[in-house]
């Protein structure tokens, strides 16, 4: 998989103990590579970083610390890094804007300046989000070249941290002889088993149906881009792949979004669960803080030129989200490896280029 390019390579994660950065370091113990993480501490107990139990040579401090990023860094010497590290909640950015900032925008241009002078690191993989975009609230989904926006402080410094990307793109790593390649990565809302971070839409439906609790949610008619989270995934090790390997054209943003019909509102969202799992009574409650209704990715760029495709839609994202807290609340039993393993078959089974080796 992936050129086999991870297999031994030196990988740095940030953010590695949260939802997504934890899921990657999973997937990277797969590839066979050596991995290293730096973050703060889990924020949730339980979380999917302590039950799944990656193999990580783990940094705890804050990535807003200029010094402490390069001293570990200079220490380790990656070869490439996945930047997850960030406050990613809107709700939260509303109470802690400073924060918010600082940590997402200084944070990823601690990351970029030290990158600058480390000799080892060949790729550098920005996380941003679907956010990213100002929102018109379009019915289509937004593309690469869409303008750069944000509402609330959290899209507002996802959107600077695509700028802060840019400008070091284009003020240090331009010349064909700095061997480093820099891409970001816009991504929707994940779903998947381990969330359980306040107010993530699946954690609050997975309690309320395994302990037979009342959902109380808000916004049920807005419109999200939902994916399992190894979808996104994928996308991001394809495209450390690619700029490893110094594909130049490459080092671009790109959207990682689900495909059509798998952008359905959070009442369709929640009927499905209610027929999959328990009947879930639910309250919606009205909205406290500016929310936009529609929000949807255009992928085309991943799907022409990165051969991307998601795996699994909508049911399959579900089922498996659901598999995963029903085996955790019922078992005890982590199903992370086996959905990683089921994942990359399919991807096979549907001729994925990058599950195939072929790239
Ligand atoms: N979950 C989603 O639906 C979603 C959607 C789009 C984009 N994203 C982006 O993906 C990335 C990961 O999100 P997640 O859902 O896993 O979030 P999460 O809250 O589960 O994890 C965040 C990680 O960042 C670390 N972190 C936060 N503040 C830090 C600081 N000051 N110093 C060092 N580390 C710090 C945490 O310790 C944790 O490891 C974020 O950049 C987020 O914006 C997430």
């Amino acid at each position: 998989m992936f050129g086999g390019v991870y297999r031994n390579k030196r990988v740095l994660v940030t953010g590695h103990t949260g939802f997504k950065g934890s899921w990657l370091c999973k997937w990277l113990n797969h590839l066979g590579a050596e991995v290293f993480g730096y973050s703060l501490n889990p924020s949730t107990e339980p979380n999917h970083f302590d039950l799944s139990n990656p193999k990580v040579n783990s940094h705890i401090n804050n990535i807003q610390d200029l010094n402490s990023v390069r001293d570990f860094i200079t220490k380790i010497e990656p070869e490439i890094i996945f930047h997850l590290a960030a406050q990613p909640l809107v709700i939260e950015s509303y109470k802690e804007p400073l924060e918010t900032f600082t940590t997402n925008v200084i944070g990823t241009a601690n990351i970029l300046e030290t990158a600058r002078y480390i000799d080892s690191v060949k790729a550098v993989i920005i996380i941003t989000t679907d956010k990213c975009y100002k929102n018109k609230e379009c019915i289509y989904g937004y593309r690469e070249t869409d303008e750069l926006g944000g509402y609330d402080p959290y899209s507002a410094s996802k959107a600077c941290t695509e700028l802060v990307t840019e400008s070091y793109k284009n003020s240090f790593f331009k010349e064909d002889n700095t061997g480093l390649l820099i891409a970001s990565a816009r991504a929707g809302n994940v779903l998947g088993g381990g969330d359980w971070t306040s107010n993530r839409i699946f954690k609050d439906i997975a309690i309320a149906a395994s302990e037979k609790e009342k959902l109380i949610l808000r916004n049920p008619e807005s419109i999200r881009p939902w994916q399992h989270v190894l979808e996104p995934l994928s996308g991001y090790l394809l495209l450390g792949q690619l700029l490893f390997q110094n594909r130049k054209e490459f080092a671009e943003p790109w959207n990682f979004g689900p495909s059509y019909n798998s952008n359905i509102t959070v009442r369709e969202l929640v009927n499905i669960v209610k027929k999959r799992w328990n009947d879930i009574e639910v309250e919606f409650e009205k909205p406290k803080i500016y929310e936009s209704k529609y929000l949807m990715l255009d992928s085309s760029k991943a799907y022409n030129k990165l051969k991307w495709n998601p795996v699994w839609g909508i049911d399959l994202t579900v089922n498996n989200t659901i598999d995963w807290y029903k085996n955790y609340y019922e078992k005890k039993i982590v199903k992370t490896d086996d959905q990683i393993e089921n994942f990359i078959q399919d991807a096979q089974k549907n001729k994925l280029s990058w599950a195939l080796d072929v790239t």
